[in-house]
């Protein structure tokens, strides 16, 4: 089946059929990190640009080995030390950098919506690769395709996320895609950082750690995004750790399959204790690994594969 769509903005708008497609699709690219000379000439002769206006290490990082493995020309555009910085507008940028005809804009912008901004003015495709408190797809792909490995199936999992899912565009992603592949999904954390309109996104609200991970399948757990909050949402970062780090001992209580997952950056020993991101439960480099397989199904479906 070849993807339809022109770009991937949002996991609420993607459907089941389409996120099978891309982790299968992920999979068969995997083998391609495993040879001597990783390059297949899949994307020969296409353009990519990574337009980045906020700090990433992952994602850009995943975007560009992904197109280079592909055989793509990948090109790196920050925000800073751009033209950005004499006043040239958001959209300007964009539609000059279009003018110079790439097939894919990688697009990481603090404004929510900024994604289908540019989807919407330029004729290429453009993936979002996250965008403020809104989504971040590529990251729901890779933490599906990391679950579906581990456990052989998505349906019927039980995953707790735990921590800042009000500032969380991973969470929101997540969330969406998690439903739409029959799991069930908790989110736990205080009061002040989960958003109300989660119960309207099919999720169970929890504010009891132990209660909230006990039975789950996955533990996502989240960092606190300090650059998106605008007011005092915790006591203190001892207080939250207190109360809601992940420990081995805390662990003790859960499955004893349970994966914990994390889409990093980790702050260690704030939202998760350092033996615990390096235990035998944490997947959380499986996930960066996986980062650049979906990148590269993502990219193939979009400009290699698509039907016109
Ligand atoms: N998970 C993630 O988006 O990481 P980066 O911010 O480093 O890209």
């Amino acid at each position: 089946m070849a993807w339809k769509r022109k770009d991937l903005v949002s996991m609420q708008d993607t459907e089941a059929a389409e996120i099978t497609e891309v982790l299968d699709t992920a999979e068969s690219m995997k083998e391609i990190a495993t040879r001597e000379i990783k390059k297949v000439p899949t994307l020969r002769g296409k353009t990519i640009v990574n337009l980045f206006y906020e700090a990433s290490t992952r994602t850009r990082t995943s975007f560009e080995i992904a197109g280079k493995w592909l055989s793509a020309d990948v090109i790196n555009f920050s925000g800073s030390g751009s033209s950005a910085e004499k006043g040239e507008s958001f959209l300007d940028t964009a539609k000059n950098i279009e003018a110079m005809s790439p097939d894919v804009v990688v697009v990481r912008h603090k404004a929510p919506g900024g994604p289908a901004l540019l989807a919407k003015h330029l004729k290429c495709s453009v993936i979002n690769a996250g965008d403020g408190a809104h989504e971040h797809p590529t990251q729901a792909l890779l933490d599906l395709l990391t679950i579906r490995q581990k456990k052989g199936h998505l349906e019927g999992l039980n995953v707790t996320i735990v921590g800042d899912i009000t500032h969380s565009r991973v969470a929101r992603s997540d969330i969406h895609a998690m439903r739409k592949m029959g799991m069930t999904v908790t989110v736990a954390g205080p009061p002040t950082l989960i958003p109300p309109a989660c119960q309207d996104m099919g999720v169970k609200v929890s504010h009891r750690l132990e209660e909230a991970i006990a039975h789950a399948d996955v533990i996502m757990m989240l960092r606190l995004q300090h650059e998106r909050m605008t007011g005092g949402f915790i006591p203190s970062l001892r207080e939250y750790s207190r109360v809601w780090g992940l420990t081995l001992d805390r662990l003790t209580h859960c499955r004893p399959d349970v994966l914990i997952m994390h889409p990093g950056p980790v702050n260690r020993g704030v939202e998760l204790s350092p033996e615990v991101a390096d235990s035998q439960y944490s997947v959380i480099l499986d996930q960066v690994t996986n980062g650049v397989a979906v990148r590269m199904a993502v990219l193939y479906l979009l400009a290699g594969s698509r039907a016109a």
